[in-house]
């Protein structure tokens, strides 16, 4: 894998500038020397920023899990691909070699097609940690099926709305899911999301929890008894370099999740080129990313990034809290772990606690540890970077979204000097640039804007699945000829970016995307409320948290007040998920808005966090004495 090796600072610039003046030359490169292909592309990239259009590597043919599998098994076939940690650490981890990946992949990828999935079906994945979910969104890559994967703590109506977007054919699910000391009930809310499904035909069942469930006739079937009897062989199918790979929902500010659509050959080059380089893993390393693979994070660094580059990828079912807080750190040690990526808020959790849970493991196997998702905060970058790090082993922050499928901006290990908060410097391939109000680009360092990309990378989201118009909308049309990401990020004097934050009404909560319009929109539902209107908070361990201000109808003003954030609460968590409750709820008798109709949340946000020094002007408000009342009636 020469090409994707960058050894020093001096050379990470002069590959950088390369990159930036010749990137067809740049990624033509990459993806000629380290994959395997069926037939190589005429043109490297075509694209529209305009309107929203990239062919990278056009009429390339492949299959990516060729390359994530059968092209190591001559030389690492008895190598483990993936070891299963799972939730109960009396039970045991499972090995599995590359070789027994390529069986168990080829089985289920059979009885996918027996039971009916063919190339371009969309296939729903609502999977615990558990083996079975690899194997399962690689056998769909293996038919060249697209998987749409969702998050195994979505409620019912989520998985549902999830599943009828995209009209899939085939939910794969379990009987149900371990989570530290409780089990989930997955299939009895997976019978609950598909009455509202007509698209679903079958639904492939993994026992796991060995629960009571029901079975459904014609439409239920356990999936075990299937791969038994499938071959384990299976001839991948021929992809073209656009055809796609996966549907990954995400939150948007308003109306219903987005799907991104990522495509086969341009997600490939790059999340395998960012592996290699972020994580400096070497042979015989064993890599941990402790995401859910429900999220993009475990998409591409549980399962595609390393696989492609024939690591051993650890696959995690548990919780960092269960059965106690050394659970990581015993881990670690468990398999001699070398490379360490977690997200900020599993971090400031684990950090409130007392120090002897990470102290007592010396952790001497790890070389690079990583954060990613949200911005890590000073007081947490150093107590990874000490007591997990050791102060010796570079902690990368890593930046980016579900939309550029994998790392953008982020420190290389032993050649970017790590800055506490800073995520440092781009990709080579990665052309970020900051924009002012007026939409012009800011040139010069120590400056703030907001974060665009001007030039497109080989993994760039396609589309929004089914709705082409909200993609060019949402991410183009801001920043004319830029991809918008929605941060803001600041730029110190010597070009390292920090990113500040989301600069719409995206609020990470612990690490997950939450839009306010879709959660003001369920509390809208409940009988007794008028409006509402969600801001997001600091908060210690989840980074931010949700404050919900509420108008009660004339109806709802005589019910007792916890009862009525409790109800608010659930309804939240049946239609999305508990992950999206609110931490505070104050009724108020009205919400500041300006002349035009409009909340201004700037004021509703100052008075979450505490913050009265200075409002700024509200006299255009409608009703400036609402402010004052609001303020102090504060939870
Ligand atoms: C935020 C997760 C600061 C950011 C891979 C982005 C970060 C959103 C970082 C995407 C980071 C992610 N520093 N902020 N290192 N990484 N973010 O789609 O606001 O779940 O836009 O992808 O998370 O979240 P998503």
């Amino acid at each position: 894998m020469g090409s994707f090796n960058i050894k020093s600072l001096e050379s990470y610039f002069k590959i950088y500038r390369k990159s930036v003046r010749n990137p067809k030359k740049f990624w033509d490169t990459i993806a000629d020397e380290n994959f395997t292909w069926y037939q190589k592309w005429d043109e490297v990239v075509e694209y529209n920023m305009q309107e929203a259009q990239f062919t990278w590597f056009k009429n390339a043919k492949l299959n990516i899990t060729k390359n994530c599998i059968d092209r190591h098994l001559a030389k690492r076939g008895d190598q483990t691909a993936i070891i299963f940690e799972p939730n109960n650490p009396e039970e045991e981890a499972k090995h599995i070699t590359y070789k027994e990946l390529y069986a168990e992949v080829s089985k289920l990828a059979n009885v996918l097609r027996d039971q009916g999935i063919k190339k371009g079906d969309r296939v729903c994945i609502y999977l615990p940690m558990i083996p079975e979910l690899a194997y399962t969104v690689l056998a769909c890559a293996r038919i060249g099926a697209i998987h749409s994967v969702v998050f195994a703590g979505f409620s019912s109506v989520a998985l549902a709305t999830r599943i009828d977007d995209s009209s899939c054919k085939m939910l794969v699910t379990a009987d149900g899911g371990y989570r530290g000391n409780k089990t989930i009930d997955l299939k009895g809310i997976a019978d609950e999301a598909l009455e509202k499904c007509p698209s679903i035909e079958k639904v492939l069942v993994v026992k796991r929890t060995n629960e009571a469930i029901k079975m459904k006739e014609g439409r239920d079937l356990w999936l075990k008894p299937l791969t038994e009897k499938a071959i384990p062989n299976n001839v991948a199918e021929i992809m073209d370099a656009e055809d796609p790979l996966f549907i990954l929902y995400t939150s948007g500010s308003t109306g219903k999740p987005k799907g991104m659509l990522h495509t086969t050959a341009g997600y490939m080059v790059y999340t395998a080129y960012t592996f290699k380089n972020i994580f400096n893993y070497k042979n015989n390393d064993i890599f941990w990313c402790t995401a859910d693979i429900g999220w993009i994070t475990g998409h591409s660094y549980i399962l595609y990034g390393p696989l492609l580059n024939g690591a051993t990828t650890v696959l995690f079912e548990g919780i960092p809290s269960y059965p106690n807080h050394s659970r990581f750190w015993e881990v670690i040690e468990k398999h001699r772990i070398n490379q360490f990526y977690t997200a900020p808020t599993a971090i400031r959790a684990l950090a409130k606690e007392s120090i002897d849970f990470v102290q007592r493991f010396p952790l001497e196997s790890l070389k690079v540890i990583g954060s990613v998702g949200e911005p890590i905060n000073e007081e947490a970058w150093h107590w990874y970077n000490d007591h997990v790090g050791g102060k010796r082993c570079p902690l990368v922050d890593t930046w980016w979204q579900t939309e550029t499928g994998g790392i953008m901006i982020s420190a290389i290990p032993f050649v970017t000097p790590t800055k506490p908060t800073y995520a440092s410097l781009p990709l080579p391939g990665i052309q970020p640039v900051l924009m002012d109000e007026l939409r012009n680009e800011i040139e010069g360092n120590q400056t703030t804007g907001s974060l665009c990309i001007k030039y497109p990378w080989p993994a760039i989201a396609r589309t929004i699945w089914g709705d082409h118009q909200r993609y060019k909308e949402t991410y183009f049309s801001t920043f004319p000829g830029k991809y918008f990401t929605g941060d803001g990020a600041l730029r110190d004097e010597v070009g390292y970016y920090r990113i500040t934050g989301r600069v719409d009404d995206v609020i990470i909560v612990s690490g997950h995307n939450l839009g306010t319009a879709p959660i003001e929109d369920i509390i809208n539902e409940h009988p007794a409320v008028a409006e509402s209107a969600i801001v997001g908070y600091p908060h210690d361990i989840k980074g931010n948290a949700l404050y919900g201000y509420i108008i009660l109808k004339e109806t709802g003003l005589s019910r007792d007040k916890s009862n009525l954030a409790k109800e608010i609460n659930q309804l939240i968590a049946d239609q999305i998920g508990p992950i999206a409750k609110l931490d505070k709820i104050q009724f108020v008798p009205g919400l500041p808005k300006t002349r035009s109709g409009k909340i201004m949340r700037r004021i509703l946000r100052k008075i979450a966090e505490g913050d009265f020094s200075n409002f700024g002007d509200i006299s255009t408000l409608l009703n400036p004495e609402i402010v004052e009342e609001i303020k102090n009636e504060r939870l």
